[in-house]
């Protein structure tokens, strides 16, 4: 299993760029099932789970080909209706086939995720409202099994706003009979992105961005040609890299708009941030102050940068209360903080980050994405060598990111 070494106290100088945003990536890939052709999709990421839904497609009967970023999915036969337990639990996005399937086919017959280890993370408002478009619904063996000859536009109110069960219906609401308002919905820019990749195939929808969206069904639609937008959240990684290196970098390709609450709070901790169209310069401070953040759906602070965030904290100069809202076990990082000498107390939904002088390098492993990329954070401030263990989490999300550390100067390696 690959690791990767970094030797800390580095300033970070220099430009990266950022790549595609994987969570718009995985749902638009999934579109692509609701088309019957040749899909492109373009500014793709190379990472492990757009492989891993990639395969997952495969299964279903489409043609997968992803080279230089750009994906090729043909999708004229789908030949299996089943999301199989192996590709699940490796990767909860791939509930994102239940809703195209459906729409698609009229079957969809998908496992159940498991509890992960940043929360329970159930998806029954997906199936909720799959159910109140007609779809019939079955349990059985872990797996649910969702039937509809076609399904029916419905008004469909969210408990709480989910990311991928927004997308999961308005997938299947863009081949229903009929409208579908989706209230409560989620606001996330990959939700929107997700949006325009379907109206760019013909779907008719209104109001993606905000929490009421309005889907009119449609017969058909053609198959993708799409770019998907930039990664917010490996822009807000790099941010807290040079932020907590004293680093003096810019960003290109990236889409400052999308990270107002994360830029918000990097200035308050001291940060100096200037974006310029797609652009941003980003220099950190000799010591950052502490700063209190709670997580929120979008447009508030995101909870996939709040591990990233606790890494400048945990060097901040006075005390931060970190309250995550989103997912109740998403602090597994703080007992590995720790063993770098970082002062936190955790409890509940609230960690308590009293900044220290310096962290020190220790041998450390993350069990989620973020975690491990708020362990690289840490690690470039620490005195001395951090060893992260478990790289497969980071190589899900992050392309190529010990090169884009290494092209800023950072002393990282990648052990094989
Ligand atoms: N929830 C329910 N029932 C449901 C669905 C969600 O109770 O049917 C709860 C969840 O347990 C959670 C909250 O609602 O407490 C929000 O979860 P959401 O459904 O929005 O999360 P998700 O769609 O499973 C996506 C991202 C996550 C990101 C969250 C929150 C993708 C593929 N994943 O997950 O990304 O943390 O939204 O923004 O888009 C990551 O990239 O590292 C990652 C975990």
């Amino acid at each position: 299993m690959d690791k990767i070494e970094i030797t800390g106290g580095l300033k970070l100088r220099g430009e990266v760029a950022i790549s595609g945003a994987k969570n718009a990536v995985l749902p638009i890939m999934t579109a692509a099932i609701l088309s019957s052709g040749e899909n492109i999709i373009k500014n793709v990421p190379h990472l492990r789970d757009v492989m891993t839904m990639g395969k997952l497609l495969a299964h279903l009967g489409c043609g997968f080909h992803l080279e230089n970023n750009r994906i090729l999915l043909k999708t004229k036969k789908i030949t299996s209706m089943d999301a199989p337990y192996d590709f699940v639990k490796t990767m909860r996005a791939s509930v994102l086939v239940l809703g195209p399937l459906v729409a698609r086919t009229g079957h969809a017959r998908v496992s159940l995720p498991g509890g992960c280890a940043i929360g329970a993370r159930p998806i029954n408002l997906h199936i909720i409202g799959l159910e109140r478009m007609g779809a019939k619904i079955t349990l059985s063996e872990g797996y649910i099994e969702v039937k509809a000859k076609r399904l029916r536009g419905a008004t469909i109110y969210f408990d709480i706003p989910t990311v991928t069960g927004t997308e999961n219906l308005m997938m299947a609401a863009a081949l229903a009979e009929g409208a579908t308002v989706l209230e409560n919905a989620a606001c996330e820019p990959e939700v929107t992105d997700l949006a325009n990749a379907l109206i760019s195939m013909g779907a008719k929808i209104h109001g993606a961005g905000t929490s009421v969206i309005k889907i009119n069904g449609v017969n058909r639609l053609k198959p993708l040609n799409y770019t998907v937008i930039p990664d917010r959240i490996e822009t807000a990684t790099f941010i807290a890299a040079a932020a907590i290196t004293q680093g003096d970098i810019r960003i290109k390709k990236c889409r400052p708009e999308h990270l107002e609450a994360v830029i918000s709070k990097m200035r308050e901790a001291g940060v100096k941030i200037t974006p310029k169209n797609d652009r941003l310069t980003v220099r950190g401070p000799e010591r950052l102050s502490s700063v209190d953040i709670k997580t929120m759906p979008y447009p508030g602070f995101p909870t996939d940068m709040q591990a990233q965030f606790m890494a400048m904290m945990a060097v901040a100069d006075g005390t931060s209360i970190i309250t995550e809202n989103i997912f109740e076990n998403r602090f597994m990082h703080v007992a590995e903080m720790s063993r770098m000498g970082a002062d936190i107390q955790a409890e509940g939904s609230t960690a308590t980050v009293k900044g220290v002088k310096s962290l020190n390098g220790a041998p450390v492993m993350a069990t989620d994405l973020r975690a491990s990329a708020s362990l690289v954070v840490a690690g470039l401030a620490a005195k001395g060598t951090t060893v992260i263990d478990r790289v497969y989490h980071l190589d899900r999300g992050y392309e190529r990111i010990e090169e884009k550390l290494k092209m800023l100067g950072a002393n990282v390696r990648r052990i094989k």
